[in-house]
């Protein structure tokens, strides 16, 4: 069935999930506000993403500034290419991104160039989609936001367009806090920013959204992964940039080369299942592979898990090998070392490049700081010190400036233990908006007949555990209730409170807001102990005593069914 999203966007409002920002002036494109509702359902899935990704996989969260120096966008490629093209409108002066203007003329104009997209628009006379107007030559542009930092003389700053880089930027502290053993990996959730270029479709496209993004750190040689045993016979709808579309098990698809290797085959179905337990539809979704001229700057290999919505098919986790790019990256522009090392299983002899300090020039030059200047010149990327007049180290909380005479690279025999190298990168990057957005169209119904719309959402993310009603609001039945209602706020379950209007529009509240069932305090309550709890999807009801309501409250959240209240 086609879903207008207008349809899901309207019930947000009216509700209190979410709504267009700086409405009273006029609104900004990209921009949304969250209410107390979009603000529960973005926290549950939040959390149960930390839930797979820190506890259950050992990742280590960061939290790094939403601000970042030039130097960072610099290395990572992104001032130099995170962009997109645009075409304006010569009568109006509206602009369009070029590729979605050009959606229904190529198969994926993500892959075209500026001249080639061009052409596609012209030759096939698309105009502005307001005034008719005509348009201009498809032209680069940015999406990051870019800011000044300080005063007088202030530098360049950014907005992050991913939260990934705060995680390359810390290397060192991720390996060194995971005992110097690979595979290690980070994650940040948190707020990214991109200045898209016309942001129309609601919280698919945004300005400011959340990712919640996985790095982890592996040996290049690894291709292995301990848990990819347990999952290997799980299926997964691959659509393969080679043009095969089939389901297929993750044992397969990497004997058949259609994954690259375990480890990017068991993020994938790791992300499937993530999907699935915050109630997506399984019959709607399906990983697509990108084309080479699609990926983006940084990616070697990266599937999008798309899901089918009002909008067509929409990436909502994007999952990258990123090689060693990134760090390769920040390693030329920063001279740190942002290596991991390799033992060998014996000393070896090798001849290799080294660096040979000359003690008695730096001893001359350096004093008492020879030591630590000599250690932190010795642990330095080679290519940092070749072809230099002076080399800045970092030793004891000072710059020193090194002059070439006081050290040589060359060649030499010598017994080494082990050996430094870059370690790759496979990054799971997931927008928690859109997988929020995907969670909510995926759970919306609308009875034919009465226009009656229930949110089957999975209690996992429910912004409401339960609803909790009096039957009416009084003769002792409003203080029972509230005692209920205070019995599930302690054991952790946002609950709503609800003693005004009939039981039917009380029940149609909660239905249309995703709430999984509810509890009715009425006059047997006060003869017997207990209550009636109505269950969302079958709008059946069960008797249970007013002391197991936690219990039952839990079991259904957990999706059991009402089966699962016999004997409470
Ligand atoms: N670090 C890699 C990275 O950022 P991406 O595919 O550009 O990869 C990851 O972004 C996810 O972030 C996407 O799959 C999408 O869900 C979300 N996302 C990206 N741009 C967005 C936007 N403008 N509005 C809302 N979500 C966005």
């Amino acid at each position: 069935m086609f879903m207008d999203p207008q349809e899901i966007l309207s019930l947000c409002k009216r509700r209190g999930f979410l709504w267009p920002s700086f409405d009273i002036y006029g609104g900004m494109a990209g921009m949304y506000d969250f209410g107390p509702l979009g603000v529960a359902l973005k926290n549950n899935i939040e959390n149960h993403w930390r839930r797979l990704y820190v506890l259950q996989e050992g990742f280590m969260e960061l939290s790094c500034p939403l601000v970042s120096p030039e130097p960072v966008f610099k290395a990572s490629g992104h001032l130099d290419t995170f962009s997109d093209m645009y075409v304006e409108c010569t009568k109006c002066g509206e602009t369009y991104r070029a590729d979605h203007l050009a959606k229904d003329l190529h198969e994926n104009p993500a892959t075209l160039d500026e001249v080639q997209l061009g052409k596609l628009l012209r030759e096939n006379g698309v105009k502005c989609l307001s005034c008719k107007g005509d348009l201009t030559e498809p032209k680069r542009f940015n999406l990051m936001f870019k800011t000044m930092v300080g005063a007088g003389k202030a530098k360049p700053g950014y907005l992050r367009p991913e939260t990934a880089q705060g995680m390359f930027v810390n290397f060192q502290q991720v390996y060194r806090l995971g005992r110097e053993k690979l595979p290690v990996g980070a994650v940040q959730v948190g707020t990214s920013f991109r200045n898209e270029i016309s942001p129309r479709q609601g919280l698919i496209r945004l300005r400011e959204f959340h990712q919640m993004e996985a790095e982890l750190f592996v040996h290049p040689d690894d291709k292995t992964w301990p848990r990819f045993g347990a999952v290997k016979h799980e299926k997964l709808l691959l659509v393969a940039n080679s043009g095969e579309t089939k389901e297929i098990t993750l044992e397969q698809a990497v004997n058949d080369k259609v994954i690259v290797n375990e480890v990017l085959a068991y993020f994938m179905w790791l992300t499937y299942r993530f999907v699935l337990d915050v109630g997506l539809d399984p019959k709607k979704m399906r990983f697509r592979q990108h084309e080479k001229t699609e990926m983006a700057h940084y990616a070697s290999d990266c599937w999008d898990l798309e899901a089918e919505l009002g909008y067509g098919w929409v990436e909502l986790v994007g999952v990258a090998d990123r090689g060693c790019y990134d760090l390769s990256a920040h390693i030329k522009h920063s001279d740190a070392d942002l290596t991991a090392f390799e033992k060998f299983d014996e000393p070896k002899e090798v001849e290799q490049e080294g660096v040979k300090v000359k003690f008695d020039v730096m001893g001359k030059m350096f004093k008492g700081d020879t030591k630590i200047v000599a250690e932190a010149l010795s642990k330095m990327p080679l290519e940092s010190l070749k072809g230099r007049e002076s080399v800045p180290v970092q030793a004891g909380g000072r710059t020193h400036d090194v002059p070439a005479e006081c050290f040589e690279v060359a060649m030499r025999k010598e017994k080494v233990t082990g050996r430094k190298f870059v370690p790759h990168v496979i990054e799971p990057a997931y927008g928690v908006d859109r997988i929020a957005y995907a969670a909510l169209e995926h759970a919306y119904s609308k009875s034919e007949k009465e226009d009656y719309i229930t949110l089957r959402l999975k209690g996992l993310v429910a912004p409401f555990k339960a609803g909790v009603f009096p039957l009416m609001a009084k003769d002792g039945l409003d203080g029972i209730a509230s005692e209920i209602h205070a019995s599930l706020s302690s054991a952790g379950m946002h609950t709503y409170y609800d003693d005004a209007g009939s039981i039917g529009r009380r029940y149609a509240r909660m239905d249309e807001v995703g709430t999984p069932c509810c509890i009715t305090v009425d006059y047997q309550t006060k003869d017997d102990g207990t209550v009636t709890v109505r269950d969302r999807d079958s709008s059946e009801q069960r008797r249970i005593k007013k002391e197991n309501v936690v219990l039952a409250v839990t079991r259904l959240v957990s999706g059991a069914g009402l089966k699962a209240l016999e004997g409470l």
